[in-house]
């Protein structure tokens, strides 16, 4: 069959890899892939949100499968699209409906629905410019630090953590003023929880499910996670305190009664399901959904899947991935990603990346690079996340730095500390 992938970041290259393994793929196109997707297929000049451009490239492809990689085309609607045009209705599209897609692209929406559904999840109210002096009210019946969300997708910066009172309300009115533009013309506001936090990630057919390998992400800029949020630094799987007792509590509390609570809101939901849980004394909460795979988890997530993973997305399309078997690879996969000097500030692009070709026993998954007048250059904050195997995540490690290592462009940074904090 062939496969049309969208998306250009590292979670598509990796989405890639693990695609070209499967003996049912006559061929693979990404639209718009980067320098590194060549290697699995055939990238396509069409962004990821150009429905019309999507649908020419799909009928003169003769494209069997859609797999969305980014959440703003679901966000966007590309499910709904393709549902609703004559020539597309009955290509699969792997991904959520824009309903599906407002638990994430809707922190109002996620918060309703995890209350609908009894799901455990922070307590919270939501404000608008118009009950701004109730936000206040609420914020002062909570303790520090004060969590507030803008409603909507701000590019990963749209959640404040702040310690005191007075700078909550004030960002509170900020927000409401249109900080975030309309993302945040709603605010949620919410109790802080404490613990640590893991990725736990699912596919789903809208009835059945099955869950993938769960990971930790590095979120901070710096080692010992200061600093600024960035999109991620870095990745393990599997995670140590993601022991089978507490990952059965994640599944009868939390992707279940998703998964129902979906079905019973008639929300069509084909797709990928990213919890984003907090581990507190050993409950597991809900801090976030996504409707997609997270970035750089999926850089593990894929190495550690041993199945085909067409044979699973082929149980989405047909409704019957209880009928489907997901087998894990038992070896740990840790990600190490190669950023830009001033990421996730401002930082240059088109600078020329060596020693790609000298790196040994790891998986080079490109994020944030494009060929320029025939050299590999950087093309974004993250850039190279170098994958690998071990029989512990210390082994991987070991290897995914050395490879690091051997890789070099101007200002390039890395975390030496990835997976550092678990035992
Ligand atoms: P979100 O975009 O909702 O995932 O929030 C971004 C980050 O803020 C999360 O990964 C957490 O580290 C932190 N965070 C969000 N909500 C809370 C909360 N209720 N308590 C503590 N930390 C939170
Ligand atoms: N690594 C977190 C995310 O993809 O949102």
């Amino acid at each position: 069959m062939k496969i049309l992938l969208l998306g250009s970041g590292g979670r598509e290259c990796a989405i890639a890899w693990k695609i070209a393994q499967s003996k049912k793929v006559e061929k693979l196109y990404i639209a718009p892939g980067n320098a590194g997707t060549t290697a699995y297929g055939e990238n396509l000049p069409i962004k990821a949100d150009d429905f019309e451009g999507l649908k020419k490239a799909v009928i003169d492809n003769k494209i069997d499968m859609v797999v969305v990689g980014p959440e703003d085309p679901l966000v966007k609607g590309v499910v709904d699209f393709f549902r609703a045009d004559s020539a597309l209705k009955n290509i699969p599209v792997i991904g959520a409906s824009k309903s599906g897609a407002r638990l994430e692209g809707s922190k109002d929406f996620s918060k309703q629905f995890m209350m609908r559904h009894n799901i455990p999840t922070a307590a919270y109210k939501s404000f608008t410019s118009a009950t701004l002096n109730e936000g206040i009210a609420f914020l002062k019946t909570l303790k520090a630090p004060y969590v507030l969300k803008a409603d909507g997708l701000a590019a990963g910066k749209g959640v404040l953590i702040i310690d005191n009172l007075p700078e909550a309300e004030n960002e509170l009115k900020n927000m409401l003023d249109g900080k975030f533009g309309s993302a945040s013309s709603t605010v949620v506001i919410e109790e802080f929880l404490s613990g640590i936090e893991c990725s736990v990630f699912v596919i789903s057919d809208g009835k059945n499910y099955k869950i993938l390998p769960e990971a930790k992400d590095y979120k901070r800029i710096g080692e010992g996670d200061t600093g600024l949020n960035t999109g991620g630094m870095g990745a393990v799987s599997p995670v140590p305190f993601v022991t089978k007792e507490f990952m059965n509590k994640i599944e009868t509390r939390i992707i279940k009664p998703t998964i129902d609570g979906l079905a019973q809101d008639n929300i069509d939901y084909k797709g990928f399901i990213f919890f984003g849980l907090i581990n507190v004394g050993g409950e597991p909460y809900v801090i976030e959904y996504n409707a997609r795979m997270g970035d750089p988890e999926t850089e593990v997530v894929m190495l550690r899947i041993k199945s085909d993973i067409v044979d699973l997305f082929e149980g989405v399309a047909n409704g019957n991935l209880n009928e489907k078997t997901i087998e894990f690879d038992e070896r740990a996969a840790v990600t190490v990603m190669l950023v830009s000097g001033g990421y996730p500030g401002d930082y240059e692009k088109g600078i020329e990346i060596f020693g790609t070709e000298d790196v040994k026993d790891s998986i080079v998954f490109h994020a944030g690079t494009a060929i320029k007048n025939g050299k590999l250059v950087t093309n974004g904050g993250r850039v190279i996340a170098v994958s690998s195997y071990g029989k512990d995540k210390e082994e991987a490690l070991a290897q995914s730095f050395e490879n690091a290592k051997r890789i070099k462009f101007d200002k390039m940074y890395f975390r030496s500390d990835i997976g550092r904090d678990l035992k």
